[in-house]
């Protein structure tokens, strides 16, 4: 197999994603939200999975109310193998079939080191890594049953290449395995034609972030990005979103293994 050479389509049948099947986890707000709005804007039917249902209910009703695709949602906790089984079905069944899988779900709860519990270690694993390769596994499987190949793109962070503020040893750890997990995926997955990206966002500026600034404003001092950047301000979910878009559309189609950074320039 091989992925399609798409040199003589237009920019706007290759940015389209009209007929495509995507899922994108934790998408109910924050990051999650954003991109699901740029796929279900570019054309794809999308299904929400995310631990607040509700929530992810009310976005999946307005994407379908402003865009005219199908959106859906569903309970999804992706540290349950089960319930990742059980909304990759779904997306199957409702959808018709899966062509994009969005791991973005990831908590990053700030604790110092000498204070990480074997338990807050795990469930950050748990959600932000393992629920990822399970994401990923199923999302392939279903991917090399239908014979069409996909996109997996994962959301990573600038915590991925570097170490970051204090607290976050366990969401950095995990981030780095993100980008690992990214590369052998890709490797192993091409010869499926399944290209497999990840997005690293600096910050973005979501309900949660802003809650947590504003119950600890020293975080802005000890993490420049959350009030401003090299390109002269904060970055908001849909910088994350179009990037993504980018990487799930065929605007990407040599592109596998490799995690974008989306930092405004802060590791240059
Ligand atoms: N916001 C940022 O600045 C930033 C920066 C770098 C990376 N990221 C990454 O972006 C992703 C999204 O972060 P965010 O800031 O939008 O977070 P958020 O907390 O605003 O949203 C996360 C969403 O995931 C859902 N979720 C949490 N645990 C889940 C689980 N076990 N199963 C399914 N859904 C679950 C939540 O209900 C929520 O809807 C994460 O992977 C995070 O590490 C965010």
């Amino acid at each position: 197999m091989a992925v399609a050479d798409v040199s003589t389509r237009t920019v706007a049948e290759i940015v389209s994603l009209a007929g495509r099947r995507a899922v994108v986890t934790g998408g109910a707000q924050g990051l999650g939200k954003a991109i699901a709005r740029r796929l279900a804007e570019a054309g794809a039917s999308v299904l929400i999975g995310d631990v607040d249902r509700d929530i992810a209910q009310a976005t999946a009703d307005d994407f379908t109310h402003s865009y005219g695709t199908t959106v859906l949602a569903t309970y999804m906790d992706v540290t349950d193998s089960a319930s990742i089984v059980a909304a990759a079905d779904l997306a199957v069944d409702r959808l018709g079939g899966l062509d994009i899988w969005v791991n973005n779900a990831g908590v990053y709860p700030s604790v110092p080191i000498l204070e990480t519990t074997d338990e807050i270690w795990d469930e950050v694993m748990a959600v932000n890594l393992r629920g990822l390769f399970v994401g990923s596994r199923e999302a392939a499987r279903r991917m090399i049953v239908a014979g069409g190949g996909g996109v997996i793109v994962n959301v990573a962070s600038l915590a991925g290449f570097s170490g970051v503020s204090p607290g976050l040893a366990a969401y950095a750890t995990s981030k780095h395995g993100v980008r690992g997990t990214t590369r052998q995926m890709a490797l192993e997955l091409a010869p499926h034609d399944i290209r497999v990206l990840g997005v690293a966002p600096s910050h973005a500026r979501t309900e949660r972030t802003a809650a947590a600034i504003a119950a600890d404003p020293e975080l802005l001092a000890q993490i420049p990005s959350l009030s401003s950047s090299r390109l002269g301000r904060v970055g908001v979910p849909d910088d994350i979103g179009r990037v993504v878009l980018f990487c799930a559309s065929d605007m990407a189609m040599f592109m596998t293994g490799s995690t974008l950074l989306v930092d405004a320039g802060e590791m240059a």
